[in-house]
């Protein structure tokens, strides 16, 4: 793929999105010409989606071409072992060029592109923001069971879930997400919408000796909503409202502290104490973390 292929079928390109590293686009897709319909690889291989989106890395010192390649793995990797839980990739690659999607350099500039899937309600937080969701509680679910899948069926750690990282999209088609968990299967209907986790940048492996820093780094996400619980008061009703946090404090940042007398809102010292948590045992108390928080989740809410 190169950028000019890109830009021939562009009909309209729009910046949705800046993170910590990528601008991402969002590509509304045309024919180049009249023989792209019988003849042109990129037509039969994503016309059928109509949109797409992309993201443009720079390479910088902390971001080489190494840290791509290996995003774009992880994020193939999860993608392939499950359609449903992950943005969908559908192709990588790197150029040097003085093009980029939307302006031109005066010199080369080499970058990265990752074409994925368009999530048409954005991120999670952005989604939240606008605070017409009612399946908050299946949503929470469903993050849940992202963590468990990817670390206890995939073993691998994302190191960045957070709401900025999950991806929210709206079909009219109803889709029943069937989870399975050791022996228990539940069935989750989201009533068309799909949440997903995008955002591979420093994924690793689990292993024996991995930074705790990194495994903490997938319940960001709590900390998140325990910190902003305004966005979810408009969105529950008092009772959810209630009872959502009680859980996220209870059986999520309790959990991560280890040490129920720690005042869980001030999350430095539960940066803290995960720190000092053994590491030899980290990646196995954190799987058995994600299980355990998921199946008291399902009871707690009666899933
Ligand atoms: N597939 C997508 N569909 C819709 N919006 C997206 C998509 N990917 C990214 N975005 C938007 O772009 C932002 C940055 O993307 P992200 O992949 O997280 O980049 P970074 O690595 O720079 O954090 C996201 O928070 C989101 O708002
Ligand atoms: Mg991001």
């Amino acid at each position: 793929m190169t950028i000019s292929k890109i830009l021939k079928h562009t009909k309209t390109l729009t910046k949705i999105g800046t993170g910590n590293y990528g601008i991402v686009y969002l590509i509304n897709l045309k024919r180049d010409n009249v023989w792209c319909k019988y003849s042109c690889d990129f037509c039969h291989r994503y016309s059928k989606y109509g949109d797409i989106a992309i993201k443009q890395t720079p390479t910088k010192d902390d971001t080489t071409q190494e840290d791509m390649k290996n995003e774009y793995e992880f994020h193939k990797y999860c993608y392939q072992h499950n359609k449903k839980l992950y943005v969908s990739i559908y192709d990588f690659w790197i150029e040097r060029s003085v093009r980029g999607l939307l302006n031109d350099y005066p010199i080369p500039k080499t970058n990265g592109f990752y074409v994925m899937e368009y999530m048409n309600c954005g991120s999670l937080v952005d989604y939240l923001k606008t605070g017409n969701y009612i399946h908050i509680i299946k949503f929470i679910c469903m993050i849940l069971y992202i963590i468990y899948y990817t670390h206890n069926v995939l073993e691998v750690c994302h190191g960045d879930i957070s709401w900025e990282n999950l991806f929210v999209s709206h079909k009219n088609t109803s889709n029943i997400y069937k989870l399975s968990i050791d022996n228990k299967d539940i069935d989750i209907n989201l009533s068309g919408f799909q949440i997903k986790l995008g955002d591979f940048g420093i994924a690793e492996k689990f292993n024996k000796n991995m930074n705790n820093q990194l495994i903490k780094r997938d319940y960001i996400i709590f900390h998140q909503m325990n910190q902003n619980t305004s966005i979810w008061k408009d969105l529950l009703s008092e009772i959810h409202y209630n009872k959502m946090l009680i859980f996220i404090r209870e059986n999520i940042l309790k959990y991560l502290y280890k040490d129920d007398s720690i005042n869980y809102i001030d999350q430095h010292i539960m940066w803290n104490t995960l720190q000092h948590l053994p590491l030899e045992n980290s990646n196995i108390y954190f799987k058995d973390l994600s299980k355990k928080i998921l199946i008291e989740y399902i009871d707690f809410f009666e899933l």
